[in-house]
């Protein structure tokens, strides 16, 4: 079986590359990561790569354009089918965007279009809100923005704070991350316009980190 190839950007921890790595190490996951770009010299997801002995790479550009120069060379260099942008803290070049249209995707700790941008987590306490999660998209040249491939729901309790509730995310994070990624590699999601069809529906992996479309699935 070929494999989809996966470069993965990164700034910091590298705790959403480390489950993509864990996923991929299965060799029946339709995906295998091969490159690790970091925009960072000091971001501890290098280590990760590293002892993954997965190439990487520190692109430390500060200019927005040539930073998506070196990414884009190197991404195509490698083959890649998919770049997946995980705790990526840099805006990418709308160019790089639009070149790479649809063969980008992001995981962002809130249910998307609520609270993009920073500090998701404490603009969801700060709104009340009783449910937040996270989103695996599309990217589109705007932060945090495009069409919405999987989210997962994570209850607001009335203890959290910012960092209880972030904790509690980031672990729904690290499991829907691989199954985005898996539908892709699957060649399952068709875009049009703003919205992600799933070839075959949504599956139940997927479906139970959300337990309303579990009931209605009748698989709660
Ligand atoms: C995650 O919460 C991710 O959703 C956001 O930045 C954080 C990165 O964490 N975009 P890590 O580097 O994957 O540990």
């Amino acid at each position: 079986m070929e494999r989809l190839k996966v470069g993965v950007l990164i700034s910091g921890r590298g705790s959403n590359l480390q489950a993509l790595i864990d996923a991929a190490s299965d060799p029946a996951y339709p995906a295998e990561i091969v490159l690790v770009i970091s925009n960072r010299a000091d971001a501890a997801g290098l280590a990760r790569a590293a002892a993954a002995g997965i190439p990487h790479q520190i692109i430390a550009e500060s200019d927005r354009a040539a930073f998506a120069l070196a990414a884009d060379r190197a991404l195509r260099e490698a083959k890649i089918g998919l770049v997946a942008l995980a705790g990526f803290m840099r805006l990418l070049d709308t160019g790089f965007v639009a070149a790479w249209q649809d063969r980008v995707v992001n995981i962002h700790p809130s249910l998307l279009p609520a609270f993009p941008g920073l500090h998701p987590q404490r603009q969801a306490l700060a709104a009340g809100v009783r449910f937040s999660g996270c989103t695996v998209h599309f990217v589109r040249a705007e932060v945090d923005s495009g069409p919405i491939i999987a989210q997962a729901v994570v209850p607001v309790e009335d203890s959290d704070d910012e960092n209880r509730l972030a904790a509690r995310i980031l672990a729904a994070e690290h499991r829907l991350y691989p199954l985005a990624v898996r539908l892709y590699a699957e060649g399952r999601l068709h875009v049009t316009g703003n919205r992600v069809t799933v070839r075959g529906g949504m599956p139940p992996d997927i479906a139970v980190t959300n337990p309303l479309e579990a009931l209605a699935s009748g698989r709660g």
